[in-house]
């Protein structure tokens, strides 16, 4: 079943939404081999276990009949937070996944911190789609800072001032 046109609906029925790091790290073979085929350069197996490891890194992943099709990390400092990766199995993309999974962490953070930050290429339209849709908004643009030159966007959910 496919969540699209609905963010705020029930999670469909074959889908779970899991944020507890011991069944986290699990899946860690999963998320290593969606970040490998989705990202250049992928983060790698010990950068996710850091992460995970470290505290204070909110994280939730998206199984759909048990198979991980998508993953979010983020960082907290003080009372903000910043995601720093969303991904969705290529196989998965475009039918909403990423839609629920960000949806549903912005609602599970809800009133624990005061802005979220992100990040995407200028050049990753479809990402900053999703984000403008969760009512993320363009805080900054930072000149090439991509291997390839490519500028990136920061966005940023809550609060009004620019940092
Ligand atoms: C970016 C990503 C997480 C989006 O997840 P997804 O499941 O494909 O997105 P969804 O199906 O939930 O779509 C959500 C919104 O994104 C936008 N979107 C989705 N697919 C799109 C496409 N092919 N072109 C343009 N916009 C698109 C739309 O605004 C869509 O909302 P709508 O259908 O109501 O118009 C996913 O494509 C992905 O993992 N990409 C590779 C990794 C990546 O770029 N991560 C983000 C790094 S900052």
């Amino acid at each position: 079943m496919s969540p699209k046109n609905d963010k705020s609906s029930p999670l469909p029925e074959n889908c779970t939404l899991i944020s507890s790091v011991s069944i986290i790290m699990k899946h860690i073979d999963s998320i290593c081999a969606i970040e490998a085929a989705s990202f250049d350069p992928p983060w790698t197996r010990n950068d996710f276990i850091n992460e995970l490891g470290g505290g204070g890194s909110p994280s939730m992943i998206l199984l759909n009949k048990g198979m991980l099709i998508g993953y979010l990390f983020s960082k907290k400092a003080l009372d903000e937070i910043t995601i720093n990766k969303l991904c969705i199995h290529a196989e998965y993309r475009g039918r909403g996944y990423g839609n629920l999974l960000l949806y549903n962490f912005i609602e599970q953070m809800r009133g624990q911190f005061s802005r979220i930050f992100l990040e995407a290429a200028c050049t990753n339209t479809t990402a900053i789609r999703l984000y403008t849709k969760n009512g993320f908004r363009v805080n900054r643009i930072r000149k090439a800072i991509y291997a390839d030159g490519a500028d990136a966007v920061e966005m940023v959910r809550g609060g009004e001032e620019v940092r």
